[in-house]
């Protein structure tokens, strides 16, 4: 079975302008509706709209070494399980021959993600 992976680590910063609206079209652009409700529900908003935003990107690049260069932020879901433990998924019926595999992490000023994508294409 081939594995790719992907990584990113991203400024939170970059997302504190965002913080007051949830109907930003920048963020509707980039998010999932429950992706927005997940962040708009935690005190910080921005560690969490950063950690979602490394973890599309690591999937871009994990996709990106199979040459899938067609799926952009909002075809890629990152939510949570009930113990904390995020899970990613493609739009309904993007390459359902992949698994995604993805860990999020962030600090004061930095979120970051790892993703290993498994699955022949
Ligand atoms: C879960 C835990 C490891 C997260 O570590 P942390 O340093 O607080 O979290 P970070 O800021 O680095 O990362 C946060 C991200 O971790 C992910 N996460 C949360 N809970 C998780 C879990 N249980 N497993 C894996 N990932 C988890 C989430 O993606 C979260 O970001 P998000 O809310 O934006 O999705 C930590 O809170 C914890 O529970 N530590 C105690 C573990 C322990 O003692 N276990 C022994 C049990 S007997």
């Amino acid at each position: 079975m081939r594995i790719t992976v992907g990584a990113d680590i991203v400024s939170i910063h970059r997302f504190q302008e965002f913080v007051h609206d949830i109907n930003h079209p920048a963020l509707k652009k980039i998010f999932t509706r429950d992706e927005l409700d997940y962040c708009f529900s935690k005190g910080a908003v921005e560690p969490h709209l950063a950690a979602r935003f490394a973890g599309k990107e690591a999937i871009i690049k994990a996709l990106y070494s199979r040459d899938i260069q067609d799926v952009w932020y909002i075809d890629i879901e990152i939510l949570n399980k009930r113990n904390g433990v995020p899970v990613a998924r493609l739009k309904k019926d993007m390459y359902k021959n992949l698994k995604l595999e993805i860990s999020l992490a962030h600090c004061e000023d930095k979120a970051t993600a790892f993703v290993i994508i498994l699955g022949d294409d």
